[in-house]
């Protein structure tokens, strides 16, 4: 779908996720003809440097970062006539007006905040003051919203001096992936699910999003965080909602966001009981989360995993277990809805117990499988089998269709369209800060400490237990 020619900047441009996602995207969604003839990027940051070095480290990040992007000979330098670079002083004036010459009136501008929630506030004042922004302009804000409800409350206070709600995008990148939004088209594009979406059929729902990656060089910001702000405030709460939320009336901004809006609501605080804490240790290839943070003492967690449960009509009774963690046996994000056991078994006993299960894979392989009972072929009886409906989508879309775009650079588009669908509303992430507080303030209050676990595993045993001791077991982290 093409958009209108846009100006596009980027504060902290010189970042870690500028190099990393930001501009490789924008290099892809050139690739795919998707940058008007005028649209143009203009990197800002501290750093003293012209165009021309500017466009030397964006060439090294598209190397770097760009992955398999397929890409005709010339196209880098073509994508890089696109790119420019301002010096600009987030706290003082001095850039401002120069950054201004560079925009060009007939575009949409866009300003990317790709820096800490520290500088929003500037940024914003600034865009208004040397008159960068207009009332059509759009700003983006990355996570993390605030550190607390205090904090995204003082924050949105901050940002709506100066922007109007439908001008704030606030970038939750678990939107942005293919899988994500096909599960809205899967609970709300078919008559099959739908009927059996709610807790007279659903015996429970897991969310597990697992990574192998440690804390990596960011330990000073993730030591500060921890799974809980990092992952669940926003990644994981964003799953679940999407996976509970009643069917909006229609696909628009703000019918999806009421309607996430009310299960965040719903939520009951969770009990002490049902929430695992767990921080990696060092095996002998490597230190721990510890040494990683250069913390001797940290009590930071670098894993969690609890038990929700959404007070409403639909939900009333299925438990919603909810995972991530860093340092695990692998990397998968799955969403997992079992389904009750037939009423009655006319196999008899020894057919033994066998369910529907629903697996929505977000990664690796992003697809869906349905677990449907069958016959076991041969003839040997009537015994039963739990056979996959498998759905891969890189194999349904064919090879045109299996390089799909990244989260950032369809978010990204969207922001250009006007489109709030994908991004996070004030009242959302303050709703979602309002469950998570209480939980981190109890850990602080009771001081507890994360439970160790081994690089390499599913979590601290205690997770486990979490589901043992209702019966249930966690989907094997593959
Ligand atoms: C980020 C977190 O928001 O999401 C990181 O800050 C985490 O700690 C990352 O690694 C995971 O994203 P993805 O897309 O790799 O699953």
């Amino acid at each position: 779908i093409p958009v209108e020619s846009f100006d596009l900047v980027i504060f902290g441009a010189t970042g870690d996720l500028a190099r990393r996602k930001i501009l490789p995207g924008l290099f892809r969604r050139f690739c795919a003809g998707q940058m008007p003839p005028e649209a143009q990027i203009v990197g800002a940051a501290r750093s003293e440097m012209d165009d021309t070095g500017f466009r030397d480290l964006v060439r090294e990040a598209i190397e770097e970062f760009g992955g398999g992007t397929p890409r005709e000979p010339g196209q880098v330098d073509a994508f890089l006539e696109r790119v420019a670079y301002e010096a600009v002083d987030a706290k003082g004036d001095s850039g401002w007006e120069a950054l201004l010459g560079r925009l060009r009136d007939e575009n949409v501008r866009a300003f990317y905040f790709s820096v800490g929630p520290g500088l929003f506030g500037d940024l914003a004042e600034r865009l208004r003051k040397f008159g960068l922004a207009s009332p059509e302009s759009r700003i983006v804000v990355e996570k993390p919203f605030g550190h607390d409800l205090e904090s995204a409350r003082a924050l949105n206070r901050e940002l709506a001096q100066y922007f109007d709600e439908t001008q704030i995008y606030r970038i939750d990148h678990y939107l942005g992936k293919e899988t994500v939004q096909n599960l809205m088209a899967v609970r709300f594009g078919n008559v099959l699910f739908e009927p059996l979406w709610n807790a007279q059929f659903v015996d429970h729902i897991q969310i597990t999003v697992a990574e192998t990656v440690g804390v990596g060089g960011r330990g000073g910001y993730y030591d500060e965080s921890g799974a809980m702000r990092d992952m669940v405030q926003n990644h994981l709460m964003q799953l679940l909602c999407l996976i509970a939320m009643e069917p909006p009336a229609r696909f628009e901004p703000d019918a999806v966001r009421d309607e996430k809006l009310k299960v965040i609501r719903a939520l009951d605080p969770v009990e002490p009981h049902h929430i695992v804490r767990g921080q990696y240790d060092a095996d002998d290839k490597q230190p721990g989360y510890r040494a990683h943070v250069e913390n001797p003492r940290s009590r930071t967690e670098s894993f969690v995993a609890l038990r929700a449960a959404i007070s409403n009509w639909r939900w009333a009774g299925t438990p919603f277990y909810l995972r991530t963690g860093k340092m695990l046996r692998g990397r998968t994000s799955e969403i997992v809805v079992t389904f009750k056991d037939a009423p009655h078994s006319i196999f008899g006993a020894e057919a033994g117990r066998h369910r529907n299960v629903l697996v929505i894979r977000l990664q690796p392989n992003e697809g869906m499988t349905l677990d449907v009972t069958i016959k076991e072929p041969g003839p040997g009886g009537m015994r039963l089998l739990d056979v996959p409906l498998d759905m891969t989508f890189a194999d349904a879309l064919g090879p045109d269709g299996a390089e799909m775009p990244d989260a950032y650079e369809r978010l990204i588009m969207d922001v250009i369209r006007g489109n709030q669908t994908l991004f996070m509303r004030g009242d959302e992430v303050e709703a979602a800060w309002a469950w998570t507080d209480p939980i981190i303030d109890g850990w602080e209050r009771r001081g507890e400490v994360p439970k160790p676990y081994d690089p390499g595993s599913s979590g601290p045993e205690d997770a486990l237990m979490l589901m043992h001791r209702d019966g249930r077991r966690w989907r094997d982290i593959k």
